[in-house]
């Protein structure tokens, strides 16, 4: 059942839109047609509807019809009733004013993944002391398409979330999430609740009031007083890692730090103080390392930073300290055979086309020692449902079908005069990265959104 149709310009009037009801009709299109009428009362009884299809006519009506045209959508939709609604529709949806609508939204290429819990996605993008409040602004897809149903978790203090101005690119990348154009908020802490001005470490969770995320495990986002006073890379150098809000350079660094440490003890019941050689694999300007080198390297702890980007490696050699080094884009590095025990790579096999990734995964066979720990992050599953309608329908079949996914190009290295025909996007599936890993390694654990829609993969040296 459609609740119009749009056949081109808006100024249409209502007697053409009979008539193409009536040409699909004369043209044999199975179905029955309606002409509804401009309050938008639909003439059927509540709960007739399994599936609800409305093409472009959200983007073309004002906030108050559109808020009741989707209330009676929802009068007249059964129970989980699929709704299927052109993407620009899903752009311009606004949010109802009574209870949210229970209806699932079409996405392209749904049918290939499971859309019931997908990863709960949010961001911390500034952070305000005023005199007697922090105001704290991001974004959180409203879980469940509620935007009322969000929680910020700061220090363990609970800030429910209300819905800053709509925000269209949400509605673009995640149409899968309902009322992701309500993604943005704004939440103001006062002090005398919670003093961030007096903490060692923020530290925030984002997720749902009520409801779970589907057993996923949730990033956090954290942040230590003294990280504030850190030097951080120009922009040249961070945009190369796709970061240019300082927040977010010192934010990511910290909370990817985290993040290793407590996945490493989860999965080895090793942390960074039980490894006595420790790789940082692709570590850039050092914005990970830093922190390892700060929880405390003892006299026998060795850390070492590689990457082909010599002038990231000079920054980091300077402002943090002499732990870095360049390295070729083929292997070797410039290590001895099993004499490290820890390598992490943050976000670098994630750009890597096979042939070199599968080098380079043998190479870290040669430098990590038997029951050594190899961690890296990939784009996979969690990556995958979370682009899903921005993916080719035929790369993610090929995806399916391959278990490795390697069709864009990235440009973030350009400045240094490395082309997108060595930086590329890859995604590699579950089964992927176990052949990959074989033999040297074997898959201690995969842990979905480790930080954001990158999942992290812990392998230990065989041997
Ligand atoms: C997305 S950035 C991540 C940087 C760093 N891990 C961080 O989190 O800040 C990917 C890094 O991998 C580096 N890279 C790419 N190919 C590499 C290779 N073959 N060997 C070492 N580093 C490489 C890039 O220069 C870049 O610094």
């Amino acid at each position: 059942m459609s609740n119009g149709t749009d056949l081109g310009p808006a100024d249409r009037s209502r007697s053409a839109r009979t008539a193409a009801i009536a040409l699909c009709k004369g043209l044999g299109v199975p179905g029955s047609y309606h002409v509804t009428s401009p309050s938008g009362r639909l003439s059927f009884d509540s709960a007739t509807f399994d599936v609800i299809i409305s093409s472009s006519v959200f983007t073309h009506l004002p906030e108050a019809t559109a808020n009741a045209t989707l209330a009676e959508l929802s009068r007249v939709a059964a129970p989980d009733c699929l709704l299927i609604r052109s993407s620009s529709d899903l752009g311009e949806a606004r949010m109802p004013t009574g209870d949210v609508p229970s209806l699932r939204p079409f996405v392209l290429n749904n049918d290939l993944y499971d859309l019931s819990e997908p990863p709960h996605l949010w961001n911390i993008d500034g952070i305000d002391v005023g005199e007697t409040a922090t105001t704290v602004q991001g974004w959180s897809l409203p879980h469940g398409g509620n935007p009322l149903n969000r929680a910020l978790v700061v220090n363990g203090h609970s800030f429910e979330l209300t819905p800053a101005d709509p925000l269209l690119e949400y509605s673009r990348i995640y149409p899968w999430c309902p009322n992701a154009i309500f993604s943005g908020f704004r939440v103001s802490i006062p002090h005398k609740v919670l003093d961030v001005r007096l903490a060692d470490e923020v530290t925030f969770a984002c997720g749902p009031i009520e409801g779970d995320v589907g057993g996923r495990p949730q990033y956090l986002l954290s942040v230590l007083r003294r990280d504030l006073n850190f030097e951080i890379p120009d922009t040249t150098i961070s945009a190369r890692i796709g970061v240019e809000q300082t927040l977010h350079y010192t934010m990511y660094g910290r909370s990817i730090f985290n993040g290793l440490d407590a996945s490493l003890r989860t999965a080895t019941r090793r942390s960074f103080a039980d490894f006595t050689t420790i790789v940082d694999w692709g570590c850039g300007s050092g914005r990970v390392a830093r922190h390892v080198g700060l929880a405390g390297l003892s006299a026998d702890q060795k850390l070492i930073g590689f990457d082909i980007d010599a002038e990231a490696v000079a920054w980091a050699n300077a402002a943090i300290g002499p732990h870095f080094r360049v390295s070729s884009i083929d292997p070797p590095l410039d290590v001895a055979n099993g004499s490290v025990d820890l390598v992490y790579a943050y976000s670098v096999l994630t750009h890597l086309a096979e042939r070199l990734a599968g080098s380079w995964v043998r190479e870290m066979g040669r430098a990590i020692s038997p029951g050594g720990i190899f961690a890296f992050t990939v784009l996979s599953e969690t990556a995958m449902i979370a682009l899903l309608p921005m993916m080719d329908r035929q790369d993610l079949l090929l995806w399916r079908k391959q278990g490795i996914l390697d069709s864009m190009e990235n440009a973030q290295l350009e400045s240094m005069g490395v082309a997108g025909s060595y930086y590329r996007n890859v995604w590699m599936t579950k089964a992927f990265i176990k052949s990959l890993l074989r033999p040297e390694f074997e898959l201690v654990s995969l842990v979905p959104s480790f930080h954001f829609y990158q999942d992290l993969v812990v392998a230990r040296r065989r041997g």
